[in-house]
């Protein structure tokens, strides 16, 4: 089966839950954070045979903003998260896209630098954990 860059569909919204809780430990999303994002906003998967990952996002007339993106553990350093980036490049390919990482993940912000992103700023104290923010962008 050839790789397919899809929207979440309602049914994946139970697994959504799950895949979230493992690639996010002690910071996922519940339930409902997930189903009212779904609502309002948009994710993608990447399937291949089965889902390897996932990203969710948030589009408005002029950028669109990465909330969360991710790479199941079992699948991680294949090229995952990259065809995923490359994905959301020519689904708006005229967009500015923009995200915020935490300082310390160095694997997300290697893998962010390395599809074209740009450090715009940083936000000391941003996460409940007061750990600072590293806002990205990305132009098209
Ligand atoms: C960050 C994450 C999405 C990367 O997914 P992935 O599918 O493993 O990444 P890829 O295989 O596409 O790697 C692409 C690039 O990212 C960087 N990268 C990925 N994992 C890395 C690691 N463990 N250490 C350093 N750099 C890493 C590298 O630059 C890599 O390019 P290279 O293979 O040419 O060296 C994944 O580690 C993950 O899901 N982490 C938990 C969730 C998370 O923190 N998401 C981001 C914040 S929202």
């Amino acid at each position: 089966m050839s790789p397919s860059f899809q929207l979440v569909s309602e049914s994946q919204w139970p697994e959504l839950c799950e895949w979230d809780s493992l690639c996010f430990p002690g910071e996922a999303w519940n339930e409902k954070m997930l189903r009212t994002h779904l609502e309002f906003h948009a994710g993608y998967v990447w399937l291949e045979t089965e889902v390897k990952g996932y990203a969710l996002i948030c589009e408005t007339p002029w950028e669109v903003e990465i909330f969360r993106i991710a790479t199941l553990p079992t699948y991680r350093k294949q090229g995952v998260a990259k065809s995923i980036l490359a994905h959301l490049f020519s689904t708006f390919p005229n967009k500015d896209i923009f995200l915020e990482v935490k300082e310390q993940n160095l694997p997300a912000i290697n893998l962010y630098k390395n599809m074209g992103f740009r450090i715009l700023e940083t936000r000391k104290n941003y996460y409940p954990d007061g750990s600072t923010a590293i806002l990205m962008t990305r132009k098209p």
